[in-house]
């Protein structure tokens, strides 16, 4: 029977980290502000920005939702992140996904201002991820490290199998278990014996969207197992990718849905948007002693 990675304990710690360095810098008369852009009437999205929203106040962090019609024009929407982009009391800017098909996502996440994105999407912080260069991780594949993690079993020599090569958590994630020293496949819907390679991996990450994609047949006996679907079951009720009762009987270690990953994302979220604070403030110091100079 596997142990419970609980994302509601970890996230739980990381946002009081968040929270203490939000004070720290409060202090010094420093704020720390999100913007979050959201489009369109997108029932998911609207309720993952109420969560982001929610733990913003729980750490002590500004938060503006910015909410734009379905209509809205890639244009329009790119001066509005140049508004944000600009204004030096907003720290963090997140376009939440995904954005209505007449808006070319990439262009729009390009234009956030590399300092100002915590959620780690643009060109810029994605090309330093590959080179291990320091940058905003996103937040999904950084909450599921920092999982792996938290049961103490070594990352470095493990097998591990990403299933899915989504931009936002398949690809980084398996970037961020190299950097880990793991060694990594990356499956995808083409992967030829899936079942097989997952069944071979040590750490398996399930981020395919699909409820009930992972058997217990596709578990290693001792795996540790991060399962970041949020799917509606046949019950209407959260599920994640994994069928949970045959994987528990299998893995060492295993994730809930909910109370997994999710709130993992939104913790990471918020370390993100402190860090951001910070470095733009001590930025703006040197800029000022330089000035004086
Ligand atoms: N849509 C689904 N996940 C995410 C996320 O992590 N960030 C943003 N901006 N949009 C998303």
């Amino acid at each position: 029977m596997a142990k419970i990675i609980s994302g509601k304990t970890l996230a739980a710690q990381f946002k009081a980290q968040a929270a203490q360095q939000t004070a720290q810098l409060q202090e010094k008369g420093i704020g720390v502000r999100l913007a979050v852009i959201i489009v369109g009437e997108n029932p998911a999205s609207r309720t993952y920005v109420k969560g982001k929203t929610k733990d913003c106040a729980e750490c002590g962090i500004a938060s503006d939702v910015i909410e734009l019609p379905e209509s809205i024009s890639e244009n329009e929407l790119l001066e509005k992140i140049e508004q944000l982009n600009r204004d030096d009391s907003v720290n963090g800017i997140l376009v939440q996904l995904p954005l209505p098909r007449q808006i070319r996502e990439q262009s729009v996440i390009n234009a956030i201002a590399p300092e100002k994105d915590v959620d780690g999407f643009t060109d810029i912080n994605t090309g330093k991820l590959v080179s291990g260069e320091e940058c905003f991780l996103p937040c999904t594949p950084a909450g599921c490290i920092e999982m792996l993690k938290s049961t103490g079993v070594p990352i470095a020599g493990k097998d591990a199998v990403v299933i899915g090569r989504s931009n936002i958590v398949g690809k980084p994630a398996a970037l961020l278990l190299c950097a880990e020293d793991a060694t990594v496949t990356l499956c995808h819907s083409r992967t030829k014996d899936l079942k097989e390679k997952c069944a071979a991996a040590d750490i398996l990450i399930a981020a395919v969207g699909k409820a009930g994609f992972v058997t217990g047949d596709m578990v290693k006996e001792g795996a540790v197992v991060i399962d970041v679907g949020i799917n509606r079951g046949a019950d209407g009720k959260l599920c994640g990718d994994v069928v949970f009762d045959e994987a528990e009987a299998k893995a060492s270690y295993i994730t809930p849905v909910p109370g997994g990953v999710g709130l993992m994302t939104r913790a990471m979220l918020m370390m993100n948007t402190v860090r951001a604070a910070r470095m733009q403030a001590e930025g703006r110091a040197l800029r000022e002693k330089g000035e004086n100079h």
